[in-house]
């Protein structure tokens, strides 16, 4: 009978896909794959990974960038915090660690961004230390194994989960372990129809013994969603007006349309004498309406259409349709621009 351990790795030997991080042992392209993986899937993260690699191949090369190129870059990834933290730990690593790439867990996780996942992925990845890495993928593949019903959403579920993981592992390539229990939950193990007979795993795991893979993992609390009502604005020239999103939370220094926020849906009347008010300027009718779920928040956005621009405020500027991909904008708006607008174009 095979262990665990060695019963995933040589499923993984035959089995994992080939993956451009997976090709280095560079810590700083380890980070930044790491990085864009919490943020899409593989497929998509892939072309966020060979295009950051291309602009900054060394970390100083993202140290010395502005921060707007950034953003623009992460541009369609959401979580611009994310991209923030990326560019910040990059100038900390020049700054603290004289340019070179912390080497221990705790060193690692001193970096802005970094937690206990990513400080294990990193340091096993790059560095052969026999930390293990529990995300989404780990969670699902251990809770099953084990049906153990602890709340993976609970600080006693992140301590469990993590010591099962870290009592597997072994000192021996623990890259390798890392690399197959995520690539098990990515491949076999997955959310909605685990194929348990592909599974290497699947003589010894406890939920498809009992037929109760769907029951886990066991989450405590639904997350509380709040709606949100965002108004955009657009003229009917090819010239749009724009401003740079100030304050915390999301979309921070990246460009919007101008803007009003509700607690509830506008009608054209609510929304016509707002902008006559503010504005002084006519809606003429709703464009469209797109919705954005977050993990905390759904934003629905309308698209309206105004007379005039809103000429006499100083924090917008004006930009041609054309020219409006030096900006870095919500994916939203950028969504919306590519569907309604021509001139936007597409590449
Ligand atoms: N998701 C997170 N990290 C990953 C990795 N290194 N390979 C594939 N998928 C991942
Ligand atoms: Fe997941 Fe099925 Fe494998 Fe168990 S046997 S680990 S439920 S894929």
């Amino acid at each position: 009978m095979h262990d665990f351990s060695l019963s995933i790795r040589l499923w993984y030997r035959q089995n994992k896909r080939n993956l451009p991080w997976r090709e280095t042992k560079n810590p700083y392209l380890i980070w930044l794959s790491e990085i864009i993986l919490q943020q899409t899937r593989v497929i998509q993260g892939k072309s966020y990974y060979l295009k950051f690699v291309n602009r900054y191949p060394e970390i100083e090369d993202l140290a010395n960038a502005k921060e707007q190129e950034v953003l623009n870059l992460w541009q369609g990834l959401g979580y611009y915090s994310r991209a923030r933290n990326l560019h910040f730990a990059s100038k900390q690593v020049m700054e603290e660690f004289s340019g070179k790439f912390p080497s221990t867990y705790k060193d690692i996780k001193q970096l802005k961004g970094v937690g206990d996942y990513t400080a294990s992925a990193i340091a096993s990845f790059a560095f052969d230390l026999p930390h293990a890495v529990v995300d989404g993928n780990v969670y699902r593949v251990l809770s099953r194994y084990y049906t153990d019903e602890t709340p993976i959403d609970s600080s006693q579920g992140q301590k469990l989960f993590k010591a099962y993981a870290q009592d597997l592992i072994g000192n021996e390539d623990p890259a390798e372990f890392n690399q197959a229990i995520m690539e098990l939950g990515a491949l076999v193990c997955t959310p909605k129809n685990p194929d348990c007979e592909s599974c290497p795993l699947q003589e010894q795991c406890s939920a498809y013994l009992k037929s109760s893979q769907l029951d886990f993992p066991v989450k405590s609390k639904k997350t509380k969603v709040t709606n949100k009502y965002f108004n955009f604005f657009i003229s009917s020239s090819n010239q749009l007006q724009i401003e740079k999103r100030k304050g915390k939370g999301i979309w921070q220094n990246m460009f919007q349309l101008p803007l009003i926020e509700s607690d509830k849906p506008l009608t054209l009347n609510d929304v016509k004498s707002i902008t006559k008010k503010k504005w002084n300027t006519k809606t003429q009718n709703k464009i469209t309406e797109y919705q954005h779920i977050l993990s905390h928040q759904k934003i629905h956005a309308s698209f309206w259409k105004v007379d005039s621009l809103i000429t006499n405020e100083s924090e917008y500027i004006t930009v041609n349709l054309d020219e409006i991909r030096d900006y870095p904008l919500p994916r939203l708006i950028d969504r919306y621009l590519e569907e309604n607008h021509e001139a936007y174009g597409n590449s």
